[in-house]
């Protein structure tokens, strides 16, 4: 059998390693002919670094995009979080409270800072940071609440917000997954005071590596922008009050977002047609769970995710190396911040802990046909369904405009 020749572990092979033309990727960056002229553009004007027109364009696009007065262009979504907590001035002896169920860059910003990082679960339904283990994890040291908007779908941030109010809280949004996705009809990057945005090759747009932070604070704005350029005050060159840090992003990454951001609705919107064809694919497969979207929330579904659990007959690490063996690429969601080596805690956060071990990402590329989704949806139904058992017809994928809302 074709899995046997691959590692145990084939999410960790390169991801530049050779593959067969029709293998489907977890992801694939969708660019076109306007990012080749945006970026020959800059590249024939000589603006290759921080300075030029595309970095202000990009800015200026992605602050009207989220429905915020100020958006500030950084070197990637990591750098934005540390800015962003260091601009706040969280520090040695503070506490953030951040999800167990993240990526390390969120746990990994506040250490730089000094401060420590807490971890509280999440929940079940929607994945994001559950405020009622926040509540109980708050201590005199919290200065912050860093909700992350996982794989798309926007953190509870009414409850988070109002404890963030109670307790003299400051909030930061780690929305490096989540570009558009709304709550009660407002775009995330505008939910708290300040959020933090990653264009790594992967996410809904891309610059290759960078991030951007969003706020309304004016002040706090200005201040990350001096901070990100050695804290050099844009009035007085080479003079600089304290230390600061390189976290620029150049032209030629900001003219690769101006041409993402002039096709970023339509990025969404197919990638809310790729869910329902998945949903409609993997619909009534015992012992998969389908992604949710909460009342009141538009999910970007960044990743495409489900739970592979019992009765599912092979569990999900076998179900990964399965499909890899068919040609789809697929990822296991991340190992919870308390279960690794920098961050162990003795008890961690259950509910994470569970959904790390069930969640698989499957391919979610904005630019995936629906050829190609029935086929991943064909191969997970044939596993779910040992040979002999009737399987039911996989009917025609309707238009995707005459489909109900999720
Ligand atoms: C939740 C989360 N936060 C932060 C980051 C860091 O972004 P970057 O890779 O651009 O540094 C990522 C990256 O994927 C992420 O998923």
């Amino acid at each position: 059998m074709q899995t046997q020749q691959l590692s145990l572990f084939p999410y960790l092979e390169p991801e530049t390693a050779p593959r067969p033309p029709d293998f489907i990727p977890i992801y694939e960056p969708w660019l076109g002919k306007r990012e080749e002229q945006y970026v020959l553009d800059a590249v024939r004007s000589g603006w290759i670094s921080s300075l030029g027109k595309y970095v202000t364009r990009f800015e200026q696009q992605f602050a009207a995009f989220c429905g915020v007065s100020h958006a500030v262009s950084v070197s990637n979504g990591t750098t934005a979080l540390h800015l962003a907590l260091h601009a706040l001035g969280i520090g040695p002896g503070d506490e953030v409270i951040i999800p167990s169920l993240t990526f390390i860059a969120s746990a990994n910003a506040v250490s730089y800072t000094g401060a420590t990082p807490v971890f509280a679960d999440v929940d079940p339904a929607t994945w994001c940071v559950d405020p009622a283990d926040v509540a109980r994890l708050i201590t005199p040291r919290t200065r912050a609440l860093m909700p992350v908007h996982l794989y798309g779908h926007p953190a509870p941030m009414d409850a988070l917000n109002h404890l963030a109010e109670r307790h003299n809280l400051l909030v930061v949004e780690d929305a490096a997954e989540a570009h558009g996705a709304e709550w009660q009809g407002r775009r995330v990057g505008g939910l708290g005071r300040i959020a933090a945005f990653s264009f790594y090759a992967n996410k809904t747009i891309t610059t290759g590596e960078g991030g951007m932070l969003t706020t309304d604070d004016a002040s706090l704005a200005a201040r990350c922008r001096m901070l990100r350029d050695h804290a050099m005050p844009p009035e007085k060159r080479y003079w600089h009050d304290e230390i600061g840090f390189n976290y620029r992003m150049t032209n030629l990454q900001a003219a690769l977002g101006v041409a993402q951001m002039e096709r970023i609705e339509e990025f969404i919107q197919r990638k809310r047609q790729i869910v329902r064809w998945y949903c409609q694919g993997l619909a009534d497969i015992p012992g998969i769970a389908l992604p949710v979207e909460a009342q009141g929330c538009t999910n970007i579904y960044w990743m495409f995710s489900v739970l592979i659990n019992h009765p599912f007959p092979l569990g999900r690490d076998q179900l990964i190396l399965a499909l890899r063996g068919q040609g789809i690429d697929s990822r296991p969601f991340f190992h919870p911040m308390d279960t690794l080596p920098p961050y162990r805690t003795a008890v961690p956060r259950p509910v994470s802990l569970a959904l790390s071990r069930a969640g698989l990402n499957l391919p979610s590329s904005p630019s995936l046909t629906a050829e190609q989704v029935r086929h991943i949806c064909a191969v997970i139904r044939a596993i779910a369904q040992p040979a002999g058992v009737a399987q039911p017809a996989l009917s025609p994928i309707p238009n995707p405009q005459s489909l109900p809302a999720l």
